[in-house]
Parts: C-alpha cells; sequence; structure tokens
C-alpha cells in the first residue's frame, strides 16, 4: 500500500449522508486521520440509520454535529458559518441522491448542507446510490449542475449494489477518495486561493491574557484572564492567511502552532513588545487585560508579615493602546477590547474615542457565559463611525471569526 498523503494541519469537513455506504466513512475518517488532517464529520439525520456518530465521532475525536439548531446551551447557531470558513475541504461521502439534489438546489435544512453553502473551500461530492437512482436524467441533471457550479464530483463507482443489482453506484473507495482529497488541497495551496486567505499578505498583532506585576519575588499583582479570547483572535488570523505576531501575559493555552509569540510578564514588557511592533502591523487586537496599576517599589526580597494593614504604593502603567491610538498610521485599524460592568456602551464609547480606536470589543464579565475564563462572550462590537452590533452569546472562537469577518470587510470597503 502506497504511504498516506501528508495532510498535517489541514482541515477536512466531513459530511456522511443516508446512503448504506456510509459505514465505509469510517475507514475514511481513520485514512484522514493517520495522513494528519484535522476532521470534523457532519452527519444528516438518516445517515445515523447507517452509523453511529459515536463511531465517527470516536474515530475523528471530535464530536459529530446533525442539528443545525445547538442542542445545548453552550452551541451556536452559526456553527455552519464558521465551519465553513475553517475548512480548507468539504467531502461528503456517500452523498445521496436527496443530498445531490439538495445542494445542486441550495437547500440547507441540515447542519450538513448549511455548512456546504457557507464553505469557501473546495468542495468534493462521492455519490452513492442504487443504479437506477444514479442514472436517472434528474440525478445527472443535479450532478452536471454541482460540477457548473464548480464542486468536484467523483464518479461513482461499478460493481455489486447493495440492492442486489449490479452497475454504477457504488460510493468510490475510501483509499481512492482519500488520494483525490490529497490532489486537490495540493492544487488549492498552489493557487493560493485568494478568497481563502483574505488577510494573506498582512500583518496582525495580538495581545492576550493578563499580566502579572511583582509585589516582591513571591507576589504579584494579577486577574483572572485566561487569554482564551485572544488566542481565538490570533488563531482565526493566522487561519486566514496573515502573518500573526500574538504578545502573551502568562496563560496555560497553547498558543496556535502558525503564529509567532513574544511571551511576557508585565505591562511594562507588554508595552514594549507591542511598541517594538506596532509600525509593521496592518491590525492591531488589543485583547489583554493589561494591569493599569503596578507596584511602585516592588521588594527585592519577600516582605515580612510585620504589619496588620498593608499599604503598597501603585503607580499607572502605560497605556498601551492609547499610545497605539496616538500613533496610528493611515490604514491601521486598532481594535480595543473593553469589558465593563456598569454603563458598558457608554464607557466604552467614551475609550474607543479618547484612545483613537477603530472598534471596540465590549463584554461585560458579570452576564452568563461572558467575560473572565468563560469558553463563551457576549459582545456587542462598536465601530469609530457610531455603528454598533450586538452578537449573541457564543464560543469566542466564533466571536473572532465574525469580529474579523467586519473588520476586515470594513478597512476593504474604506480602502476601495
Ligand atoms: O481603559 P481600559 O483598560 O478599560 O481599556 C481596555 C483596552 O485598553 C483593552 O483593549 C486593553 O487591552 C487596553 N489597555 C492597554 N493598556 C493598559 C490598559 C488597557 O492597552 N494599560
Amino acid at each position: 500500500m502506497p504511504p498516506p498523503p501528508d495532510l498535517s494541519g489541514r482541515h477536512v469537513v466531513l459530511g456522511v449522508t443516508g446512503s448504506i455506504a456510509a459505514y465505509k466513512a469510517a475507514s475514511l475518517v481513520r485514512r484522514l486521520k493517520k495522513a494528519g488532517a484535522e476532521v470534523q464529520v457532519l452527519m444528516t439525520p438518516d445517515a445515523e440509520r447507517f452509523v453511529t456518530p459515536l463511531t465517527l465521532g470516536t474515530l475523528s475525536e471530535q464530536e459529530v454535529l446533525t442539528d443545525i439548531f445547538p442542542e445545548n446551551e453552550e452551541g451556536s447557531w452559526t456553527k455552519h458559518v464558521t465551519l465553513g470558513q475553517w475548512a480548507d475541504l468539504f467531502v461528503i461521502a456517500p452523498a445521496t441522491a436527496q443530498t445531490v439534489a439538495k445542494l445542486a438546489h441550495g437547500f440547507c435544512d441540515s447542519m450538513l448542507t448549511a455548512t456546504a453553502l457557507s464553505a469557501r473551500c473546495p468542495l468534493l461530492v462521492c455519490p452513492a446510490m442504487d443504479r437506477d437512482m444514479y442514472q436517472h436524467p434528474a440525478t445527472q441533471d443535479n450532478l452536471d449542475r454541482l460540477r457548473k457550479i464548480g464542486y468536484e464530483v467523483m464518479p461513482a463507482a461499478h460493481g455489486e449494489l447493495a440492492s442486489g443489482l449490479v452497475g454504477q453506484g457504488r460510493m468510490p473507495e475510501p483509499g481512492d477518495i482519500l488520494q483525490r482529497v490529497a490532489d486537490l488541497m495540493a492544487e488549492t495551496k498552489a493557487s493560493g486561493k485568494a478568497q481563502d486567505m483574505p488577510l494573506a499578505g498582512h500583518t496582525v498583532l495580538v495581545t492576550a491574557g493578563p499580566t502579572r506585576e511583582p509585589i516582591d519575588p513571591a507576589r504579584v499583582l494579577t486577574n483572572p484572564s485566561t487569554g482564551t479570547m485572544g488566542y481565538a483572535v490570533a488563531a482565526a488570523a493566522a487561519e486566514r492567511g496573515a502573518s500573526v505576531t500574538l504578545v502573551t501575559g502568562p496563560t496555560s493555552l497553547s498558543p496556535p502552532s502558525n503564529v509567532e509569540v513574544a511571551a511576557v510578564q508585565t505591562a511594562e514588557e507588554m508595552n514594549d513588545a507591542v511598541q517594538a511592533r506596532r509600525a509593521d502591523a496592518d491590525y492591531v487586537f488589543m485583547a489583554a487585560a493589561v494591569a493599569d496599576y503596578t507596584p511602585a517599589d516592588p521588594s527585592g526580597s519577600k516582605r515580612k508579615k510585620t504589619d496588620e494593614d498593608l499599604v503598597l504604593p501603585l503607580r499607572r502603567t502605560p497605556d498601551i493602546l492609547k499610545t497605539l491610538g496616538a500613533h496610528k498610521r493611515t490604514g491601521q485599524v486598532l481594535v480595543g477590547f473593553a469589558l465593563e460592568t456598569d454603563d458598558a456602551l457608554e464607557h466604552a464609547r467614551h475609550k474607543l474615542e479618547e484612545k483613537n480606536l477603530d472598534w471596540i470589543v465590549v463584554n461585560d464579565p458579570t452576564e452568563d457565559g461572558a467575560g473572565f475564563g468563560s469558553s463563551t462572550n457576549r459582545v456587542t462590537l462598536l465601530r469609530a463611525d457610531g455603528a454598533s452590533e450586538d452578537l449573541p452569546r457564543m464560543p469566542k472562537a466564533e466571536v473572532a471569526e465574525i469580529l474579523l469577518d467586519r473588520v476586515q470587510a470594513a478597512r476593504e470597503k474604506n480602502s476601495a
């Protein structure tokens, strides 16, 4: 057997529909994973009659999605959009006559079909159905239509079918599908696919996490920021082809593999790291929870517990974003984050103006499912021209995608 192709780090969405050949999807998932791809399986409800989500979820190491509407509180109804953007390739194997018809006519009644409609990546359709269904002019017309739309269609294989008939209609073998996936990935990479890499050639600077201000060698002033929001913005920008630097305070997160990381501890160090890079940045996302005050006179040795009460003199840290705003160059986009507990929008609007920002992302840490340490966020995007957009509660990775969409679109419009 030839060695598996190298798909390391590539994102594959695999759509599985209700054909007897669905059991072969398990083998395809294994092969894709063996080749190094990250795989997200989507199933139509009928596919679950032929193979269980548990099987495909276990093999893909990712929860299988079927329903477009989230079942639990943490879910988000925009998942089909973010998955469509995440995917480097969308394979539908097996694709039934029903799903082929839906795709050909833009139906989006399941997670699978809605994601297909949102996807910007190449889409590979591997039909599987009985001989006469495959040959029917309606199906052949639909397959032609898919080719016209720009989808790749692998012809069904010839052989014995589940009905006992012999003819064309078998799903192509998983090994052949894997090879077609690898070829398509290589073609996409070679052509650079501008629409999938809208930030190619752009430099993005992101800050994340808390800062840690020393009181003495054993104690610090800090805050509960986990860095999740900033890391999500950095990952999403890198996925879009940007050259990303992540200036991060101490967090327990692993940075995305394709970003340059500058690790810092204090607000002063973060300021140095950011100011040194500001000139090159086309976009700056200042998601870090920077301490506003630092001990004025940190002790070189551990303080003793001599006094009942201790007063620590503090001094202001540099306002990194305000300095960036004061030096903003034409075309540079500055995005701040505001954590407000009362009169959020009014305070945030004031900050946006005071710091000369283009956007500010407002969230309230006292709201359920928002702010520090939560995997989700509920934010409002405020723009310098006065426009605002309330986003529903959603995972921070999705907030990052939508934020990038909006910020990019506004920059493109301004420079048009
Ligand atoms: O004024 P406030 O701290 O609420 O503003 C929040 C925004 O300013 C965030 O984007 C934060 O990263 C940034 N900031 C900064 N330097 C500071 C404090 C906050 O850049 N010293």
